[in-house]
């Protein structure tokens, strides 16, 4: 067998994902409001990540978002906080890979950032302290610098172990 054929069949095996974890996948962001207004400063985080009472108070808060002013008008807000509430970690769009990631949060805290979730920081435990003030990535909400199709939803990433 012509070793390109023989290399194009291991991909296939490798690559496609099973039913399973297609389900497990978290959805790209599709609201362009979202993507737009939370999408300019750092990439759309999914609402997946996060339960409702977190994306409650955030976008209570975004007049004082981080130390930013990321403040909406009433149109935009209203959409923004529709979207993430109907898919968020417990919300009813949120799907099978949210009710993952809301797992193990406190019911009575509503972290704002997803990098502070305990599945979030189990998931990370294995990534050494001093890449995270690398200069290619400067910050854990800097999905994009490690994710590079983060925005698609697919984190699951081949080319970790090349990354040091
Ligand atoms: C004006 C710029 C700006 C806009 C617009 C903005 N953000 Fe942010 N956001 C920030 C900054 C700055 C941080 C802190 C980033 C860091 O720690 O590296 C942040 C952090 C976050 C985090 C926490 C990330 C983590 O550490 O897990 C979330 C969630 C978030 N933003 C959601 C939103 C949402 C939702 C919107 C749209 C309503 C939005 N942001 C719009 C600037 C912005
Ligand atoms: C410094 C690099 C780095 C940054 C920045 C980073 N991650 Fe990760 N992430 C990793 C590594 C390493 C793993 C574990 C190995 C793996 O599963 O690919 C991981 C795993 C994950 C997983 C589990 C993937 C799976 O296989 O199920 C998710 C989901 C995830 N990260 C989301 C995020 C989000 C969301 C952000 C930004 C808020 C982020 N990560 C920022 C390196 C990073």
């Amino acid at each position: 067998m012509p070793k390109s054929i023989a290399l194009l069949l291991l991909l296939s095996t490798v690559v496609t994902p099973s039913p399973a974890a297609g389900d497990e996948r978290v959805p790209p962001v599709t609201d362009p409001v979202v993507n737009q207004e939370c999408g300019s400063c750092h990439m759309a985080f999914q609402p997946q990540f996060l339960p409702q009472r977190s994306w409650q108070k955030l976008v209570d808060t975004l007049a004082d978002h981080f130390g930013e002013d990321a403040s909406l008008g009433e149109t935009e807000r209203a959409a923004v906080l529709d979207y993430h509430l109907s898919n968020a970690a417990d919300g009813p769009k949120g799907g099978r890979a949210a009710r993952k990631y809301g797992r193990r949060i406190a019911v009575g805290q509503a972290p704002l950032r997803i990098t502070e979730t305990p599945w979030w920081v189990k998931e990370h435990q294995e990534v050494r302290a001093d890449k995270w003030r690398s200069r290619e990535v400067k910050s854990k909400a800097n999905c994009l610098a490690c994710h590079k199709r983060a925005e698609e939803g697919i984190y699951e990433d081949e080319e970790h172990e090349d990354d040091d």
